[in-house]
């Protein structure tokens, strides 16, 4: 197989992003360059992402992020050999802006378009941090999205569980807000966490005790919500508390989970080594990790977890799952569809 150079593109929420990837013969992947724009400030006054806002800020910047992302790897665009775009699901208006400009790249170039999912980015990122080999288990805990996904190959995905309601990045973020430590909230949680006394609260995991590999995580946000207008006005000491004690209940959730769906690979893959693999931004989170790590330590598992910025949405891990499917030999061409839903 050829070595291939990918450009891949990402708009699907709040990051306008580009990036370079080489894909070699033997199938490894190396970053060129991976520019990303966030658009926190934009989104900041809202409190959240504002779709219509987004889509624009994508239009304004996704020129200069791609160009920027080819300078860096010391490329010309004419060298690249498959342009990658992230498809779905996601914002529409920003799904189309980033998929568009990819069509009309591969149409003037002359060179294959790879649509790609955003989850199967997500997923197969660690195969081009880590080297991770087939199968393993995803959890990918994101600002969107919450889920258990057995990756058995490229293209071979199985979706063990995920969120009913909230996704946890979300829930960070919700209970930032009630808590007033601002936007996005995960990071402050943490660290306001930091001080806090984790066993001061205790609060509710729902759905733990079914079999489940599903999550719930707005119910708990409520029992926060109520703690914190029980004991209004909060001190500095309470704001620590519940945000300790919040974050020790997800991290036990997580773990719980995690143990369950290791527990599953083993009985599907005996005899096979077990591997976890955590994306999203909440992979992020210290305290989560460290429960991770002792779970797949005490289990005999391996864990893997990307570096954060690729953990986060970028826009390598858009090229190298366009590189992994190019290499299968995948090419949508300029027909393909943006889709706002679209499962693994
Ligand atoms: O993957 P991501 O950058 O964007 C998508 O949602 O696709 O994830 C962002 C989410 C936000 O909800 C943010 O609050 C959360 O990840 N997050 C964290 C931490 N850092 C980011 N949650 C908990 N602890 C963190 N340190
Ligand atoms: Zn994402």
């Amino acid at each position: 197989q050829a070595q291939a150079i990918l450009l891949g593109i990402e708009t699907s929420c709040d990051e306008t992003a580009a990036a370079v990837v080489v894909r070699d013969q033997s199938g490894r992947g190396t970053i060129r360059s991976n520019v990303v724009r966030s658009q926190l400030d934009e989104h900041a006054a809202f409190g959240g992402v504002v779709p219509e806002l987004a889509a624009r800020a994508h239009v304004e910047w996704l020129d200069h992020i791609i160009a920027q992302a080819v300078e860096e790897a010391g490329i010309r665009l004419e060298d690249v050999d498959a342009i990658a775009a992230t498809a779905g699901p996601g914002l529409i208006g920003g799904v189309l802006v980033g998929l568009t400009t990819a069509k009309a790249l591969a149409a003037s170039l002359d060179k294959p378009l790879v649509a790609v999912n955003h989850l199967e980015g997500h997923a197969l990122t660690a195969r081009l941090t880590n080297g991770v080999e087939f199968p393993y288990l995803m959890l990918l805990v994101s600002g969107g999205h919450s889920q258990f996904v057995l990756v058995r190959g490229v293209g071979d995905y199985e979706r063990w569980g995920g969120t009913i309601d909230d996704a946890l990045g979300e829930a960070f973020d919700k209970v930032a807000k009630l808590l007033s430590l601002g936007h996005p909230g995960g990071p402050a949680v943490e660290q306001a966490a930091r001080s806090g006394d984790p066993t001061r609260f205790k609060f509710p995991k729902p759905l733990l005790r079914e079999e489940r590999l599903d999550f719930s995580f707005s119910g708990l946000k409520t029992a926060v919500r109520l703690q914190a207008e029980a004991l209004a006005p909060l001190s500095d000491q309470d704001v620590a508390d519940i945000a300790a004690s919040f974050q020790d209940t997800v991290a036990v959730i997580v773990e719980t989970r995690s143990r369950q769906a290791l527990e599953r690979f083993s009985q599907q893959f005996p005899g096979q080594e077990m591997r976890l693999v955590v994306a999203g931004g909440v992979a992020a989170n210290r305290h989560i990790a460290q429960a991770l790590e002792a779970l797949c330590s005490t289990m005999g598992a391996q864990l893997v977890v990307p570096p954060i910025p690729l953990c986060t949405d970028n826009g390598a891990m858009i090229a190298w799952a366009g590189a992994e499917r190019l290499a299968l030999g995948a090419n949508d061409g300029l027909d393909v569809a943006a889709r706002p839903r679209w499962p693994l």
